[in-house]
């Protein structure tokens, strides 16, 4: 998959790409990230991305044109939708979750704007159809650390990234449950012994103890999860089978 993101701070991505998991998806060629500076695509001698807003108020407003001049190029060099995706980082959008993530991860090329100042000139979200998107209900100075967070959790679910595909099968979110606990070595720490049953070798008994777990840490932490997962009229009624 190809992602290009649109920033003012192009270095923030190279060095996201330059370590870890998303590293590895890189080297793998499962993934190319091209950080595209935004200013390489403003025409004054300032090389302004932004400007003082209509009507007044505090913060700037990122400016159109650089925005539609990079999307426009990117388009020409890689062809338009259906084959690329335009996703807009902005607190407006559509709460990111593990389902999206697999669904962008089944896109062949993004086009990523990270948003910055007090926001981006309404005429970029009209102008061109773009999947909005927010990582969360808070308010950071910019899109990049969100466009880092997406990256990540697509560059993870690739074919071929992580090494055994039930690593990510089995992992929290996937079935809309919390993971069970994890042990490794040693048996005993500082009087903390691993749980018998995961010494035991049964393995039924084994995936037995880790949905009662699953199960228990979700209803304690995150019931809205066990929730969701119930039939949706039940979920609107506000009944559920947690009990
Ligand atoms: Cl995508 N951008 C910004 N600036 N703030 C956010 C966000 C995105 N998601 C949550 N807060």
């Amino acid at each position: 998959m190809h992602v290009h993101v649109i920033t003012i701070f192009p270095s923030l991505l190279e060095g996201f790409v330059s370590a870890g998991l998303p590293r590895i998806a890189v080297e793998k060629g499962a993934l190319t990230v091209d950080p595209v500076d935004l200013r390489g695509f403003t025409q004054d001698v300032h090389r302004s991305v932004d400007d003082r807003p209509f009507g007044g108020g505090p913060g700037m407003v990122m400016l159109c044109a650089p925005v539609f001049a990079a999307v426009e190029q990117l388009e020409r060099q890689h062809g338009p939708a259906p084959h690329t995706h335009r996703v807009m980082l902005t607190p407006r959008g559509r709460r990111l979750d593990q389902r999206t993530l697999k669904e962008l991860a089944g896109r062949e090329r993004l086009i990523v704007l990270c948003g910055h100042y007090e926001g981006i000139d309404e005429r970029v979200r009209v102008g061109m159809q773009w999947d909005e998107i927010s990582i969360g209900d808070y308010v950071l100075s910019g899109g990049e650390v969100a466009a880092m967070v997406l990256l990540d959790g697509v560059a993870r679910l690739l074919p071929g990234v992580v090494g055994h595909p039930e690593s990510t099968a089995n992992e929290s979110f996937e079935d809309d449950l919390l993971e069970a606990p994890h042990y490794t070595r040693p048996r005993d720490f500082r009087g903390m012994a691993v749980p018998e049953v995961l010494l035991s070798g049964d393995h039924a008994a084994i995936a037995r103890w880790r949905r009662e777990q699953s199960l228990t840490i979700t209803k304690e932490r995150r019931a809205d999860l066990l929730l969701a997962r119930a039939e949706p009229t039940q979920a609107r009624e506000g009944k559920s089978w947690i009990e």
